[in-house]
Parts: C-alpha cells; sequence; structure tokens
C-alpha cells in the first residue's frame, strides 16, 4: 500500500489530503512469498561480457515475425525459461494477456544484466505494444526487459508483481527503451528496482504509475541510461528513491518519492569516480524515513543536480551529503576505502529554483557542495565537514534567503544583495574564504547580518 500526500497525481483537484493508493502487494500478500523474497543474490558469478545464447522461452517470436496476442494467459514454471521471447527485429503486440512465471534462475548475474529467466524479453532490435498486461512473476524474474539497440515497448497498462531476488518491474539494458504509463508495481526481492536500466545504457520513460519496492537494494529507480519519471507515485522501503552509477540522467517530475535506506537519492561511481551524472527533480516531493538518512546523497562523483519546486523532508535534518565514498553491491550501507580503492571526493553542484528546503549540508574528506538559490528560494540550514576537509560554494539572487541554523564556513559566498540582508543569521555567524575568486565584492569585511551574526572573512 502506498500513501500520497501529493494527490494531484490522482486526483482531478488540487488537495493536499493524504490518500492511500492500492498496488499489487494489497492483492497478493508478500508474506506468501517471503521465502523467496528472502533469498541474497551472489554476485560473485562471473560476469558474461556477451548475451548468452541461446535465451529460452515457452513461447518463442524470432526475426521479422509481426504478431498480436489478445486475450489469453501464458505461463511457464521451468527453470531458467521466459515465457516470452521477442529477439531480432520482431514486432508484438499483447492486449489483455496475464502471464504468469515461476522457476529460478541458476545465474543471478545472467537473470538480472541479461534478462534470461524474465517474464518477457524482448530483445535485438523488436519492437512491442503491451496494453492491458498482467506480469506476475516468482522465484527472482524481472517483468518486462528490453535489450539491444533499436528495441522499443510501449507499455500501458500494466499490474506487475514480483517476489524473488533481480526482479525489476520495468527493466532496460544494451541501449533498449520503454515507454510505460499506467504501471501499477511491486517487488518484495532483494536488487528489484520498480524502473531500471542497464549497461552501457537503458532508457526508461514512466508516467502516470505507482510503485512499491521492498527489499534491500530495491530502488524506485536505478539509472543506468537515463531515466524519465513523471507523475509517479512510490515508496522503496529499503532503498533510495534513486540508485545511479557512473554518469547517468535521471529526470523526474510530478513525483511523490518515500525512500526507506541510504538516502532519498544514492548516486555513485562503483569504480573510478565519473562526471557528468546529472539529476533534476521538478515538482515533486522526496521523503526519507530513516533517523540518519540524508535526502540526497553523493559519493564517488561529480554531479549537477536542480531542485526545482520541490520539497525534500528529512528526518535526519540533513539535506545533502557529499562523500568519499561509494554503494557496494550489497546495497546496504556506505563504503569507505577500504572496501573500494577507486575512491575520490564527490563533486556535488545543486541549482535551487521555486524551493524552501530544509537541512544540513555534510561533506567529507576534501568533497564539496555548491549551492545556488535562485527563484524565490530559501535554505534553513548550515554547512559542516563530516570528515576531514569540507568546501561549500553558497549563492544567493535577490529574491532567496539563507536562515542559518548554526555557525558555518564557507568558500565562495556570493549574494546578489551586496549588503547580506538576505542572510537571516539567527545569532549565528557565515566565515567566508576572503581569498576565495567571487567573494572579492565583500572587500574582505566584516558585515553584520540580520539577526545578530556577521559574515566574517578567514584565510
Ligand atoms: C557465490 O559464487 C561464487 C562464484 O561462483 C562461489 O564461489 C561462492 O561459493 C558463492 N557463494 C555462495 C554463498 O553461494
Ligand atoms: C542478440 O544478438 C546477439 C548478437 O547477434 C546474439 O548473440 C544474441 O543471441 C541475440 N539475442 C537473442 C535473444 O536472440
Ligand atoms: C529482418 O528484415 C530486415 C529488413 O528486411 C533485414 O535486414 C534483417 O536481416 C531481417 N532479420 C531477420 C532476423 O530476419
Ligand atoms: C510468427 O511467430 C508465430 C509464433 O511463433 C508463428 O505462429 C507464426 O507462424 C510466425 N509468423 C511468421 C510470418 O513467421
Ligand atoms: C501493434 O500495435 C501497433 C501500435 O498500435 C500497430 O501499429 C501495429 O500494426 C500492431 N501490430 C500488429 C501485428 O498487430
Ligand atoms: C529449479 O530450481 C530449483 C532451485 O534451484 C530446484 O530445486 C528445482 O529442482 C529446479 N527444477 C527443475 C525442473 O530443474
Ligand atoms: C494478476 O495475476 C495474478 C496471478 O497470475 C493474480 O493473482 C492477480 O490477482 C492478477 N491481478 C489482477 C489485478 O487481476
Ligand atoms: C549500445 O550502444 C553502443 C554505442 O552506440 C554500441 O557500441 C553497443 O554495441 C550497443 N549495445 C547493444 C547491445 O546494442
Ligand atoms: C552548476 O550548475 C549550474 C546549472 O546547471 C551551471 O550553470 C554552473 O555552471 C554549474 N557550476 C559549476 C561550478 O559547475
Ligand atoms: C522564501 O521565503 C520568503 C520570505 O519568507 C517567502 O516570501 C517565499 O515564499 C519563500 N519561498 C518559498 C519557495 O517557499
Ligand atoms: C553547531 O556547530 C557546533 C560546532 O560544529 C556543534 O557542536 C553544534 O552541535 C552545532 N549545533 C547544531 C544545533 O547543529
Ligand atoms: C570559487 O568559485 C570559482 C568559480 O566557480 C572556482 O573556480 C573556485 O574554485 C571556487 N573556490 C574558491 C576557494 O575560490
Amino acid at each position: 500500500m502506498l500513501v500520497s500526500t501529493l494527490a494531484w497525481c490522482f486526483l482531478p483537484y488540487f488537495t493536499l489530503a493524504t490518500v492511500t493508493l492500492s498496488d499489487p502487494s494489497d492483492i497478493i500478500p508478500p508474506a506468501i512469498w517471503a521465502a523467496d523474497n528472502a533469498i541474497v543474490p551472489n554476485y560473485s558469478d562471473p560476469f558474461l561480457s556477451v548475451q548468452p545464447s541461446p535465451i529460452i522461452a515457452a513461447y518463442e517470436f524470432d526475426g521479422n515475425n509481426s504478431t498480436s496476442i489478445d486475450h489469453l494467459s501464458l505461463s511457464t514454471f521451468e527453470n531458467q525459461t521466459s515465457v516470452i521471447l521477442a529477439a531480432n527485429g520482431a514486432e508484438l503486440n499483447l492486449s489483455y494477456v496475464n502471464i504468469l512465471k515461476e522457476g529460478y534462475s541458476e545465474d543471478l548475474i545472467e537473470a538480472s544484466f541479461w534478462g534470461f529467466n524474465a517474464a518477457i524479453n524482448v530483445a535485438n532490435a523488436s519492437t512491442a505494444y503491451f496494453d492491458h498486461v498482467n506480469v506476475t512473476v516468482h522465484n527472482g524474474a524481472a517483468n518486462i526487459y528490453a535489450y539491444g539497440t533499436g528495441t522499443v515497448i510501449y507499455l500501458e497498462n500494466a499490474w506487475l508483481y514480483s517476489s524473488g531476488p533481480v526482479s525489476h518491474g520495468v527493466y532496460a539494458s544494451g541501449n533498449g527503451t520503454v515507454y510505460a504509463s499506467h504501471v501499477s508495481h511491486y517487488s518484495g526481492g532483494k536488487r528489484s528496482s520498480s524502473f531500471s536500466g542497464d549497461s552501457p545504457a537503458g532508457y526508461v520513460h514512466i508516467s502516470d504509475s505507482t510503485a512499491h519496492s521492498a527489499g534491500v537494494g530495491s530502488a524506485t529507480y536505478y539509472a543506468l541510461g537515463e531515466i524519465h519519471a513523471d507523475n509517479v507515485v512510490s515508496i522503496s522501503e529499503n532503498g533510495p528513491v534513486v540508485f545511479m552509477d557512473g554518469q547517468q540522467k535521471a529526470y523526474l517530475r510530478h513525483c511523490d518519492a518515500t525512500a526507506g535506506l541510504l538516502g532519498g537519492v544514492a548516486l555513485f561511481s562503483s569504480a573510478v569516480r565519473a562526471s557528468g551524472a546529472l539529476l533534476s527533480v521538478a515538482s515533486s516531493k522526496i521523503t526519507t524515513l530513516g533517523d540518519e538518512m540524508p535526502g540526497l546523497w553523493f559519493g564517488n562523483l561529480i554531479i549537477d543536480v536542480t531542485l526545482h519546486d520541490t520539497e525534500i523532508v528529512t528526518a535526519s535534518g540533513v539535506l545533502i551529503v557529499s562523500n568519499f565514498s561509494q554503494i557496494t553491491q550489497d546495497f546496504d550501507h556506505y563504503a569507505d576505502y577500504s572496501e573500494q580503492p577507486n575512491l575520490a571526493p564527490a563533486i556535488v553542484n545543486v541549482t535551487v529554483s521555486e524551493s524552501d528546503l530544509v537541512g544540513d549540508l555534510v561533506a567529507y574528506n576534501e568533497s564539496s557542495i555548491t549551492l545556488a538559490l535562485t527563484s524565490y528560494s530559501n535554505w534553513t540550514g548550515a554547512a559542516y565537514a563530516g570528515y576531514g576537509n569540507a568546501y561549500f560554494d553558497i549563492s544567493l539572487d535577490s529574491t532567496s534567503y539563507w536562515i542559518l541554523t548554526n555557525t558555518t564556513t564557507v568558500q565562495n559566498f556570493t549574494s546578489e544583495d551586496a549588503t547580506l540582508s538576505n542572510i537571516y543569521s539567527s545569532g549565528f555567524d557565515v566565515y567566508y574564504n576572503s581569498s576565495a575568486v567571487l567573494n572579492s565584492y565583500l572587500n574582505g569585511q566584516t558585515l553584520s547580518l540580520p539577526g545578530g551574526g556577521k559574515a566574517i572573512p578567514s584565510s
């Protein structure tokens, strides 16, 4: 069950009342499949760099074959076997079709990355139009998997349920693309994100949908490639809203998303630090549930973030973390150098517009955060180092305010209002680096801030 406070997604009028949305776990209780959901994937199996062949399926559509199926129920209970494979230029349409898949995979990396054992595998420049489909899977299998350049799946009105590990809802890999709308998703297993991409890229467009993932390592969105989400209400009970590995892009608009583990987002590079990653969140709300979970977490990554008309609600009081760290294949903790020697500090550049943000900025071990408040934005909080040196650049346009909650040391400190009347200090001070390139307008002076604090030069 999903509880949303942003009802505009699903009601024809605006209201801030709490609404309760149903999801597939209201129909098939996860408790029935608890043993399946307890399976821990073994990711030490060797990684296969080419798609294993053949992919076995109960129903295969291969080559230049155009097929349309409606009002049918298809299933398989065989291990290592998909229900449907459409491959090598196939076109397959399914309308009012129920798919039931049970059966294990011998190799969960193969199952996850290559869609082995997926209920529906659409591969190699194939096209699929699916509407009104019920895809139910157990024992660890993706619901709908798209693979390869030129593969496109159009999905509408889908009910997706899974139990078992690596059971992603909508999954695009090898440059495959999915356009999905009106999807209702539930996964109970580990590493079973609702909407996922995989290497080298998957392009996932998802709108007007709900998603509920319960297992550790299961996010609402796993960005490897691009995620475009619009009007999605989601909860990931044991994961962040977004995982991202490397130079990927995630765009969330009109989303109400709740995260229960790690952070509201947890974006990292699993190998050498990547740059050029992008996160854009507009007219959305991200809520984190854990006492220590930050709103936005970044490690071993260089990223640009834009937050427009967006609310971030944390129980921890930590808004953004920039860290010398990353996420391991366990997906349940932040790793240090002993687990991942490729680490480098994170460089996080956040541009905020039309938003009222609350919480602290925390950077670790040479990491940095640049926060630009523009277009009537406010930030209530302070910035501090979690460990070692940390660098913060803060800028405000003339319509934005910083409400200090503690004394803070910054590098660049730029305010369009050179008198700093838009910094409400509550008696706290801001130490600014008098030799930082953008601070010359302050002439190295000590200035009084509204509320009794001061802006004080430091070298
Ligand atoms: C995981 O897989 C590796 C390599 O195949 C194997 O050596 C190891 O025993 C497996 N671990 C478990 C817990 O099954
Ligand atoms: C996709 O194409 C590759 C390369 O030609 C081939 O090895 C693989 O078996 C194909 N996949 C399927 C599911 O037919
Ligand atoms: C499908 O048709 C295209 C265009 O006619 C052709 O290039 C391709 O080889 C065909 N693929 C298969 C698997 O028959
Ligand atoms: C397409 O595939 C279906 C299912 O395998 C088969 O029944 C049909 O004959 C094929 N059509 C063509 C034109 O190959
Ligand atoms: C599949 O659906 C698409 C989109 O509605 C349509 O253009 C195409 O002709 C359909 N193909 C078949 C075989 O029915
Ligand atoms: C399927 O896999 C399960 C778990 O590994 C095993 O117990 C079962 O015997 C397998 N079934 C078949 C038909 O091989
Ligand atoms: C989808 O199918 C499963 C069994 O395959 C069934 O238990 C479930 O109720 C179906 N969902 C809907 C919404 O009908
Ligand atoms: C994905 O795209 C890249 C870059 O165009 C290409 O090199 C690679 O072969 C593609 N992979 C697949 C599985 O189509
Ligand atoms: C931060 O992002 C903004 C907007 O995306 C961009 O204009 C600016 O140049 C970036 N700043 C840095 C230091 O990368
Ligand atoms: C920021 O605070 C100002 C002054 O209190 C207020 O007018 C404005 O609406 C706030 N902006 C947002 C996005 O809440
Ligand atoms: C303010 O910062 C000081 C020094 O870093 C710290 O000891 C104190 O707990 C902070 N207070 C709050 C309210 O965060
Ligand atoms: C200040 O901002 C400029 C321009 O974005 C940047 O080059 C510099 O590294 C920042 N920090 C300091 C300490 O000057």
